[in-house]
């Protein structure tokens, strides 16, 4: 992968981004998103946000090397401190993190949002909470995808702010429009988590310790629930 040719899991978030987007990329690491979509003339500027040092030093390189440092710009900083509000930024993408880093710097963050800006997510596990972030703050999900790379599930979550949504428990944990869509990516998902599911209900059966009867009652909730989905 470098910023010509980005992973299959990058390529479909850049889908996700508006033609003439003014992009933050969140934890940008080397940089090779937004360098992508402004080569491709996609995006009309962007904003590289890391708030590690290595990382930080990699983009700036990318950037340097591409010749796109008037368009493009890196910020050491964390979360959505990067976003300035002469930017302008009307589309955010935070990829390649857990669901509750991602739901954490969105929170941390408010301040910093407009709250017209898209949100492009690929959360790395962790969707249920991000998704309770999403509804808890007026976002409606616009769009889902699923997508299988190197023997890994990547979920996209795009979001708008828009009027109040109410999700299901279940809406929440699958994702709504997933649980619409039924892709036989997504199904197979669930078929693995659920195999994962009953071991762990049967290794948690077998234990001599004494597990929590919160924890197992969870467990068996969502595997009721995927048993139910695949039904
Ligand atoms: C695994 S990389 C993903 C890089 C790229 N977004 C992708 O999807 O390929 C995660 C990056 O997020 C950065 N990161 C984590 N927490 C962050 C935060 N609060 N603010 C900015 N960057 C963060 C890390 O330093 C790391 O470079």
């Amino acid at each position: 992968m470098n910023e010509q040719t980005l992973s299959m899991r990058l390529e479909r978030v850049a889908a996700h981004v508006p033609a003439g987007a003014r992009l933050a990329d969140i934890g940008s690491d080397h940089g090779y998103l937004p360098v992508a979509l402004m080569r491709r003339g996609v995006i009309a500027s962007a904003v590289a946000g890391e708030v590690a040092l290595t990382p930080f030093h990699s983009a700036e390189r990318t950037v340097r090397e591409s010749g796109q440092d008037l368009r493009i710009t890196v910020r050491l900083a964390n979360g959505l401190a990067a976003i300035e509000p002469e930017d302008g930024i009307t589309a955010i993408s935070i990829c390649g993190m857990g669901g509750e880093t991602i739901r954490d710097i969105l929170d941390s963050g408010k301040a910093h949002l407009s709250g017209q800006e898209r949100l492009i997510l690929q959360p790395n596990g962790g969707e249920q909470p991000l998704r309770q972030w999403l509804m808890d703050n007026g976002y409606r999900i616009l769009c889902e995808e699923l997508l299988r790379e190197n023997r890994f599930d990547y979920e996209i979550i795009v979001a708008e702010r828009a009027a109040p949504v109410l999700y299901t428990a279940e809406e929440l944990y699958f994702g709504p429009l997933q649980m619409q869509a039924r892709s036989p990516a997504f199904l197979l998902k669930w078929q693995r988590i659920l195999r994962h599911k009953q071991q762990t209900l049967t290794h948690f059966a077998r234990a001599r310790q004494a597990v929590p009867e919160a924890k197992l009652q969870e467990i068996a909730r969502q595997a009721r629930w995927i048993t139910e989905l695949l039904a």
